[in-house]
C-alpha cells in the first residue's frame, strides 16, 4: 500500500467518523422514483450514524430554511409512491445572488455539512452557479423523465414515463383504429426526443418526429400520403414537445391542411407521464444511486451527479451533466419507417 492510498483510507474514515448531518432535496419537475431515491438516502445515511434534513420544496424551501429532521419512519411506505414526499419547486429566486446567499445562510444556520441533490438539467444548472460562490459538499441524483442528462445510462422516472406514454398511445391506437383516424400524440421530454421515440417505437408509430433529427414536413406528409394510397388508415405520429416543427398543434395544422379529408385528432398526453408509481427500473435505479451518494458523500466523492453506465455507479462533475445528450442511437432513428411499413 503507497503513502497516497493510507493517506485516502485515513481521509475516509475521518470522512466516515465526522459527517453528521446532511441535507437532501428534490427540485425541478417531479419524476417517478424519486421517492425511492430519498427513502434510499434516508436509510443509508441513518445506518451510518449521519442525521439527514429534508430541505422541503427544493432551492426555494433552502433560501426560506423550510429543514426539517427525517426519521426512518418518515420513509416507510413510499418506494412505490409517484410525486416527492419532499415537494418540489422551480425557483427564480435561487438564480439570483441573493437568493443564493440567504440559502447558503439557512444551510450554516441548520449546521448542514453536505448536500444530496435530487433533480434535473435546471437542478444542476442551479447547483453549478451555487458551488462557484459557496463551498459545500454536494451529489447529485439524476431524477427527470426526460433522461436529457449526460453521466448516466437512464434518469429516475424515464422508465415509468415511457411505459406511462406507452399505455396511453396503445389506447389511443385503439380508438384510431375503430374510427380510421390520423393521430397526433405529443409528449414530454422538454429539449428532449427519449420518451417520443422510445414510446413511439414501442406503440408501433407510423411516424416519430424528435429534436435530435431534422425532419421536412412536406417529406412526412408524402409519407401520409403514400400510406394513404395504400390503404393503410390508421397513423400514429408521436411528436416531443421539443421538436423543431412545432408541438402536437403545429403539425396537426398542417397535415389538416393537406389531407383535408383525413379524420385526425391531437393529444397532448402531458402532466399524466410524471405521475404514478414507479417501473421496478427507476425503484432499483433509485435505490442504488440513493445509497451510494451517501456512500460517495463519505469518502469525499463530491460535487459529482450520480448514474449508471453498463450497469456500474458513474460519477460525473456537475459541470458535464448539463446538456450533453448522449447522442440518440442510429439504428434507432433508422428502423422508424421500416417497422411502420
Ligand atoms: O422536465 C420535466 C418536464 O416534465 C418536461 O418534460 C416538461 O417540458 C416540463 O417538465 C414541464 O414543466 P412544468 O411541470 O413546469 O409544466
Amino acid at each position: 500500500m503507497t503513502t497516497a492510498d493510507l493517506c485516502n483510507l485515513l481521509y475516509q474514515y475521518i470522512m466516515k467518523s465526522t459527517l453528521k448531518k446532511i441535507g437532501i432535496l428534490t427540485s425541478g419537475g417531479d419524476s417517478p422514483g424519486m421517492n425511492a431515491a430519498i427513502r434510499a438516502v434516508v436509510r443509508t445515511a441513518i445506518y451510518y450514524g449521519i442525521d439527514v434534513y429534508a430541505i422541503r420544496r427544493g432551492y426555494q424551501g433552502m433560501i426560506e430554511g423550510d429543514i426539517h429532521k427525517m426519521e426512518t419512519t418518515d420513509v416507510a411506505n413510499i418506494i412505490g409512491r409517484g410525486g416527492t414526499i419532499l415537494k418540489t419547486a422551480r425557483s427564480k429566486e435561487f438564480m439570483t445572488k441573493e437568493g443564493m446567499q440567504k440559502a447558503y445562510n439557512q444551510l450554516q444556520q441548520h449546521g448542514i455539512e453536505a448536500l444530496v441533490l435530487i433533480g434535473g438539467d435546471g437542478t444542476f444548472r442551479g447547483a453549478v452557479e451555487f458551488f462557484e460562490s459557496f463551498t459545500i459538499p454536494a451529489v447529485g441524483l439524476p431524477g427527470t423523465i426526460d433522461k436529457d442528462l449526460s453521466g448516466t445510462d437512464s434518469t429516475i422516472g424515464f422508465d415509468t414515463a415511457v411505459n406511462t406514454a406507452v399505455e396511453a398511445i396503445d389506447k389511443i391506437r385503439d380508438t384510431a383504429e375503430a374510427h380510421d383516424r390520423l393521430f397526433v400524440v405529443e409528449v414530454m421530454g422538454r429539449d428532449a426526443g427519449y420518451i417520443a421515440i422510445n414510446s413511439g417505437i414501442s406503440c408501433g408509430a407510423e411516424d416519430i418526429l424528435i429534436p435530435e433529427q431534422e425532419r421536412n414536413m412536406d417529406e412526412i406528409l408524402d409519407r401520409i400520403d403514400h400510406d394513404e394510397r395504400r390503404k393503410k388508415t390508421v397513423h400514429i405520429l408521436v411528436v416531443a414537445e421539443g421538436e423543431e416543427l412545432g408541438g402536437a398543434k403545429e403539425v396537426y395544422d398542417r397535415v389538416k391542411e393537406r389531407f383535408p379529408m383525413l379524420d385526425t385528432r391531437t393529444c397532448v398526453l402531458g402532466h399524466i407521464q410524471r405521475g404514478g408509481s414507479p417501473s421496478f427500473a427507476d425503484r432499483v435505479l433509485a435505490s442504488r444511486l440513493g445509497y451510494a451518494s451517501v456512500l460517495a458523500l463519505m469518502e469525499n466523492k463530491t460535487q459529482v451527479m450520480l448514474g449508471i453506465i453498463n450497469g456500474e455507479i458513474a460519477y460525473t462533475p456537475f459541470t458535464n451533466v448539463i446538456k450533453q445528450n448522449a447522442p440518440m442511437s442510429k439504428d434507432m432513428l433508422d428502423m422508424i419507417r421500416v417497422l411502420s411499413v
